[in-house]
């Protein structure tokens, strides 16, 4: 049964008050809520609530044993969901906080079994976003959400795809356009000496390294393999993912020269840095001096592609540092690992007499 949606627009910079307070009566109600955080619109209920919780799973069609992050919007709320011994570690997190960084502790009881998922530990992360702030501080409780979309789908960075995708699957959504990042949180779980990188993400683990000193980086946060069970269930979904078919060019070399092909009429998409592209068939994606606009862009030309014409895509391969690690992660997952010479493309597309 679609339940009503009610959308709102409001400045995800400055929100009005009224809009904030529309949202945290939802929150506090037991409903839902999509809301924007300055990685991807987040979809979110009272954290504390076993039942509001669940809806979120109803909602995305996402796999229960798949845990969610609480989101918070002081240090003090940290204390009712999670364990902190160390006032070391309290004041390394407040250096990343408020930001794209999510944190892996040991949780509470009063962490309801539908955000940890069976788990012993909570995630949690202080979004730099006002509206999210503030609908946190005004609902006064921490708020579960993971990513807006629906399970298996890329994630979602401008509210029109927000509303087009979930219209009668929630109570509220804020309509407050792109997000600034586009990319989600890194996710560090500190439960464990060095602490380790589950997921690459927004926040450089060069940055993390400056504050926590060694981290280990699990292949799953490279995205060179899935991880198979317990430890970031999330990632052995697939995840990020065009419908289309979707390839990673072996180098940029040979994406290069895929694109001095006449590849008219294969409908091939190419994506890839302003550098790069040489055609104008292209998809920009951004300068390689900013790989964070990179980022920013790729998720929606994943669903470019969707509603285009073209029956399948090919991007390079990216520079795996910085911002980088996250980028490779999200294409290694949303090309299923499909790492393609231009011999395997035209072959793929039927037609090898272009060569
Ligand atoms: O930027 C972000 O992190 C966005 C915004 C909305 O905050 N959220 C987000 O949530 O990306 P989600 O659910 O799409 O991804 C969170 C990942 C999942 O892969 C999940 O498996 C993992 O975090 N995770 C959450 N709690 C965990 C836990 N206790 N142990 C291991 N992994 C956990
Ligand atoms: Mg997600």
């Amino acid at each position: 049964m679609p339940i009503h949606t009610r959308i709102i627009k409001a400045d995800q910079d400055s929100p009005d008050p009224d809009a904030i307070h529309s949202g945290a009566e939802v929150i506090l109600s037991g409903g839902t809520v999509i809301f924007p955080t300055e990685t991807v619109y987040g979809l979110g209920a009272n954290g504390l609530d076993q039942k509001a919780c669940l809806k979120i799973f109803t909602a995305k069609n996402r796999p229960p044993d798949n845990p969610l992050i609480l989101h918070i919007s002081s240090l003090e709320m940290l204390d009712g969901i999670a364990v902190i011994r160390d006032n070391g570690l309290r004041r390394k997190l407040a250096r990343f906080w408020p930001g794209p960084f999510t944190v892996l502790l040991t949780k509470t009881d009063a962490v309801p079994d539908a955000v940890s998922a069976g788990q012993p530990t909570v995630a949690v992360r202080m979004p730099d976003n006002r509206l999210a702030l503030d609908l946190i501080s005004a609902s006064g409780v921490p708020v579960a959400a993971p990513s807006a979309n629906l399970s298996t789908k890329p994630s979602i960075t401008d509210s029109q795809h927000a509303i087009q995708e979930m219209s009668g699957r929630v109570d509220l959504i804020y309509d407050s356009g792109k997000t600034s990042f586009g990319l989600e949180s890194t996710i560090l779980d500190v439960t464990t000496s060095p602490p380790r990188l589950l997921r690459a993400g927004s926040t450089t683990v060069e940055s993390l390294r400056e504050v926590f000193g060694e981290i280990e980086i699990s292949e799953a946060a490279r995205g060179t393999v899935e991880s198979d069970v317990a430890i970031t269930p999330g990632m052995k979904y697939r995840h990020y993912a065009p419908e289309k078919p979707f390839f990673l060019m072996e180098s940029v070399d040979e994406f290069r020269r895929l694109e001095n092909l006449d590849t008219h009429g294969l409908g091939i998409l190419a994506m890839g840095a302003d550098e790069v592209c040489s055609s104008d068939q292209c998809l920009r994606l951004g300068s390689l001096n900013d790989l964070r606009q990179i980022g920013h862009n790729l998720f929606s030309a994943f669903r470019q592609l969707d509603q285009s014409d073209f029956t399948m895509a090919v991007i390079h391969p990216f520079p795996e540092y910085g911002y980088g690690l996250a980028i490779m992660n999200r294409i290694r997952k949303a090309t299923g690992h499909r790492v393609v010479s231009v011999e395997d493309i035209l072959e793929i597309s039927g037609d090898l007499k272009k060569l």
